[in-house]
């Protein structure tokens, strides 16, 4: 690849070897985008005419501001799409997913035909349950093939998947098994990580004690050589639930506006919020996204290192790559364990040529040094990907160099739980600018405006939305369709995603972070409001505010300013014993790295907390306007 310069000396932009262009699926990123814009709705048919549907869709699109519905009365089920298309196709035996624990004797390997009828069989067992169409059920597993078996076997009886991540703790769990209504819960005993085993069950347990919706606990036993303890009649074992079921399973015929699954996510204030997404539009964004910006080919070896329990590892561990048809690979291990040169010995030993991963995952390596990549032969890689967070310029350089050899391009992804599929980037053989994601991918429209919508001129920062409606957008939030519609609200007729860009001269965007009360941690959104609540369920705290801080390594930090009630006093005990508090409401990822005690916070006159002041005096900066503040 060749390194060239704007016009401008400071600008640098990398350009792949033109047979990237060549020989992608996309081709030429100007003409792929103005077809888009000739037709929008032919360009959208024309993908999902790929996928299977029951019955054809009527209306390609109908936009009632802020409501949008696509392939209107298109009949579908995704799990067909992604399994059963290959195994009647010329994939019945392709490797279909790869699954590594942590030691080299652990590895699991399911062809397309083996994966559909394990799904079919889990499937079958959740209807034995009386579960159908529209019942919520809740997943919390580590990362194992059978949490994959057990989205797609919901996918393909209809039922809403709620997948939570291993790591949230029982309150955090509780939150979202009861905002979602969840009929089942499907767990396993334990999860692994360095080596050791980490119970989760006990936190289940715990967490569907005020869950009066869960009939059901199925709880997954892995080898561990002893037998689940089963406490109640609600619980059963997920081999139980297979055992003598038939490989075969009718998919539900579902409608594309059907809801297909909710994920929450952090928001604002301390609920976190159910986003819904639908069969038809979905499948669709994740079909093309997967194909186009990934590129993904016959002979791929695909790895997506998210787990299944966030949006990344919904879009693009599962139904995307599996709808493209992809051989993807999966991993339960730690990026460091049993040394930093793992995730490499593995891109080595499976011929990973499709690496997709985190900024901060990067920053870690490149902390740890390059010998740990220079073991090892990386030749087969032929493109990276990032998510969740700015791709920092430093971390795009060691990325591009050290990891992808100057050869491979980086499609640094911009995207949302919200958005279901990806909506910026550098689309593949377009020069790459370090530091900006890219551009509007085909078929989506993004730009940077002020308050009122205005686009900002290139070269300034506003407000990044999104201005026509796409096809795997979220269709609602679950039970809060007012905090859906304030997303279309705020700026006059645009999506607010709620994050500040800068729009370059070129036209590339650059993400800059959160607008409002979100921070992303390691590429996790945690809501600020979320952690002030675990705090103040401590007996000790009368009040908590939480700041993001800029860190080297994982984009932000949790600091967290406390005043305690009378008769607590501060002390390091207490700092741990608060920290380790958060911990075990909502999760290891939400920990403040920070506490500090305060006698009183800033606050308006109102009595609201002025989170801005704290990070103005934790970042040495000019607080701003304070004479709305409290004395
Ligand atoms: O702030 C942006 C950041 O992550 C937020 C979305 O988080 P979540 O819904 O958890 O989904 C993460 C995985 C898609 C965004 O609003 N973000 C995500 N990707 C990028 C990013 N920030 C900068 N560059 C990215 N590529």
């Amino acid at each position: 690849m060749a390194e060239s310069a704007d016009p401008k000396p400071e600008v640098k932009y990398y350009t792949p070897d033109p047979s990237y262009r060549q020989n992608s699926w996309m081709g030429d990123y100007t003409w792929a985008y103005n077809e888009f814009l000739k037709d929008p709705e032919a360009f959208w048919a024309k993908i999902a005419s790929k996928l299977y549907w029951y019955a054809p869709w009527e209306k390609v699109r109908e936009w009632n501001y802020p409501y949008a519905k696509w392939f209107v009365g298109g009949k579908t089920n995704i799990t067909y799409n992604c399994l059963d298309r290959h195994v009647l196709g010329k994939n019945r035996n392709k490797v279909a997913l790869i699954w590594k624990g942590e030691t080299d004797e652990e590895e699991r390997v399911f062809t397309y035909r083996q994966l559909l009828r394990e799904v079919n069989r889990f499937a079958n067992g959740l209807r034995e349950l009386g579960v159908g169409k529209g019942d919520r059920v809740c997943i919390y597993m580590p990362m194992i093939p059978e949490q994959v078996i057990a989205m797609l076997a919901c996918a393909r009886i209809g039922a809403v998947h709620s997948v939570v991540f291993g790591g949230y703790g029982a309150a955090a769990l509780n939150q979202r098994i009861v905002g979602a209504g969840a009929k089942v819960v499907i767990t396993a005993d334990m999860a692994v990580r360095r080596g050791k085993s980490i119970p989760l069950k006990h936190v289940i347990e715990e967490a569907i004690i005020n869950a009066p919706t869960v009939e059901r606990l199925i709880v997954l036993r892995r080898e561990t050589g002893r037998p689940v303890e089963i406490h109640s009649e609600m619980e059963m074992d997920f081999y139980e639930v297979t055992k003598d079921m038939s490989p075969e399973c009718h998919p539900e015929v579902m409608d594309s506006e059907d809801p297909m699954f909710i994920l929450y996510t952090s928001g604002t204030t301390g609920a976190p919020k159910g986003i819904v997404h639908t069969c038809g539009g979905y499948m669709v964004g994740v079909y093309y996204t997967t194909k186009y910006i990934f590129d993904l080919k016959e002979s791929d070896v695909y790895w997506c290192t998210a787990d299944p329990g966030w949006i990344t590892g919904h879009s693009y561990v599962v139904y995307g790559p599996l709808a493209v048809g992809g051989t993807i690979l999966i991993s339960e291990n730690t990026p460091d364990y049993p040394d930093p040169g793992i995730w490499w010995k593995m891109v080595e030993e499976y011929g990973v040529s499709i690496l997709y991963t985190a900024p901060t995952a990067i920053r870690m390596f490149m902390k740890l040094g390059e010998e740990w990549p220079d073991k090892y032969n990386l030749n087969s890689l032929r493109i990276l990907g990032s998510v969740g967070e700015p791709l920092n310029p430093e971390a795009f350089e060691w990325f591009y160099h050290v990891i992808g050899k100057d050869r491979c391009p980086i499609v640094d992804t911009w995207w949302q739980t919200e958005t279901g599929m990806h909506m910026i980037t550098t689309v593949l053989g377009e020069p790459m600018r370090p530091g900006y994601a890219g551009k509007s991918i085909p078929g989506v429209v993004v730009d940077v405006v002020d308050k009122d919508g205005k686009p900002v001129k290139p070269g300034e920062s506003g407000l990044l939305v999104i201005k026509e409606p796409w096809p795997a957008m979220m269709r609602t939030v679950y039970n809060n369709d007012e905090r859906y519609r304030k997303y279309w609200e705020a700026v006059p007729g645009c999506y607010l995603v709620g994050d500040l860009a800068i729009k370059g001269t070129d036209g590339n965007i650059m993400v800059i972070g959160r607008s409002d009360d979100l921070i992303v941690v390691a590429g996790h959104n945690i809501g600020t409001a979320e952690v002030e609540s675990a705090l103040v369920s401590h007996k000790a705290v009368a009040e908590a505010a939480v700041i993001g801080k800029p860190d080297p390594l994982k984009g932000n930090t949790i600091k967290a300013f406390v005043t305690l009630r009378v008769g607590h006093t501060p002390s390091d005990k207490l700092k741990n014993e608060l920290i380790y508090h958060v911990r075990i409401t909502l999760g290891p990822i939400a920990m403040p790295s920070e506490i500090e005690f305060m006698d009183s916070l800033p606050k308006t006159r109102s009595g609201k907390i002025v989170r801005r002041v704290l990070k103005a005096k934790e970042m040495g900066a000019d607080p701003g306007d304070v004479s709305t503040l409290e004395e």
